[in-house]
């Protein structure tokens, strides 16, 4: 056991630690970094889909809502996202030109499974983004892409998401290339940012587990959290809650920012700490408008932000600057390393967290 786990005390801290080589991982081979284009030919067979039905559950529909803001905005593919166990019970309406696109980890989760068996049965192509080869869904898909994560053995999924985020960073540019929609100004800044993130992320991970540290004792004894985020920080703020609940047992909800007022604002008071992402980007203003209504509550505030910054919070938890959206792969190993070390200084089993499964293949 100790072996596999390289010298790190769980699974989980491997994993996290992992994740620049699984970007390097996901890039290789799926980027011509001459011509600066994706290049994922398990897609060239199929259309652009003309609406994306993103379907999955935990940890992998939060990858799925981060991924609508890049198919939306860089391919102009309408997109809605839907949580498996709901999509599978509803009288979904499902179009030609449509395609459903599942994204599953293990690939056996058993509603995101039922999920695509309903598409197929109503004659809609399905993308299935797994990590397992060979698993049910990615057996079932029309079309099938791999993360190429690596197995995955904490129950928390970490390295995953990474991962997917990747693949469908991927796949976004990949649809909007195919549409002509990608400017020469965009695509320069994201090959650009893309090829140099792994060594970035190499660099910073140290840093950033010995701020998580710090934060996970200082705030040890909170109760309830609320992470907070607009745009692409809205899903990795509901990641960040469902690892802190998962691993920590601690209460935690993920909210989009700007919803705070319609009534969980009224739950802030000094022992209610709130975790934001606020970065420097086109959120930013609003992410700090937001902030400051949490403050007037006396709330406290602990702010994943980026260098000068003009924001006035408790926490200020600097992440180097990094071109919009490649900046989430700093969000998101903060998010998992704060949850990780609150878990192992409460003591809990990080790797095995009660209740929960690996793989859920039941109903
Ligand atoms: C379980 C795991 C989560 C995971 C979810 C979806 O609940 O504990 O970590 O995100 O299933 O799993 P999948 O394999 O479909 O991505």
């Amino acid at each position: 056991q100790s072996a596999r786990k390289d010298g790190y005390k769980h699974f989980m801290l491997k994993e996290i630690f992992e994740q620049p080589r699984v970007v390097k991982d996901c890039l290789a081979g799926r980027v011509d970094w001459q011509k600066q284009e994706a290049v994922l030919p398990e897609l060239s067979a199929m259309p652009v889909p003309k609406r994306l039905h993103i379907v999955a559950c935990g940890t992998s529909f939060n990858a799925g809502m981060w991924a609508q803001h890049l198919f939306e905005s860089w391919a102009h593919i309408p997109v809605s996202v839907e949580i498996a166990s709901e999509f599978r019970y509803r009288d979904v309406i499902l179009n030609e030109g449509d395609v459903v696109l599942v994204i599953s980890q293990s690939g056996e989760t058993a509603d995101t499974l039922a999920a695509l068996r309903i598409a197929k049965e109503q004659g809609v192509p399905v993308v299935g983004l797994c990590n397992v080869i060979g698993s049910s869904i990615a057996r079932e898909s029309d079309v099938t892409v791999y993360t190429q994560a690596g197995p995955e053995i904490s129950v928390a999924s970490t390295k995953a998401m990474c991962s997917q985020m990747a693949v469908l960073l991927l796949m976004g540019l990949a649809w909007a290339d195919r549409k002509g929609l990608l400017d020469d100004v965009l695509r320069r800044e994201i090959f650009g940012g893309l090829r140099k993130l792994p060594d970035l992320l190499e660099a910073e991970l140290p840093r950033i587990r010995e701020e998580a540290k710090r934060l996970a004792r200082e705030y040890s004894t909170a109760q309830s959290f609320f992470f907070l985020g607009r745009g692409v920080g809205y899903p990795l703020a509901m990641e960040g809650a469902l690892k802190l609940k998962e691993i920590s047992y601690i209460h935690a909800e993920g909210y989009a920012a700007g919803e705070m007022k319609h009534g969980p604002i009224a739950l802030i008071d000094p022992k209610f700490p709130t975790f934001a992402i606020a970065l420097n980007d086109k959120f930013f203003a609003k992410v700090k408008s937001n902030l400051e209504e949490v403050q007037a509550r006396a709330g406290d505030v602990i702010a994943l932000t980026n260098p000068n910054s003009d924001l006035s919070v408790k926490h200020k938890w600097v992440l180097p600057d990094c071109v919009y959206p490649l900046s989430s792969f700093l969000v998101l190993p903060a998010l998992q390393l704060f949850s990780y070390e609150s878990a192992d200084y409460l003591g809990k089993d990080v790797d095995q967290p009660r209740n929960l499964a690996k793989s859920v293949t039941v109903e």
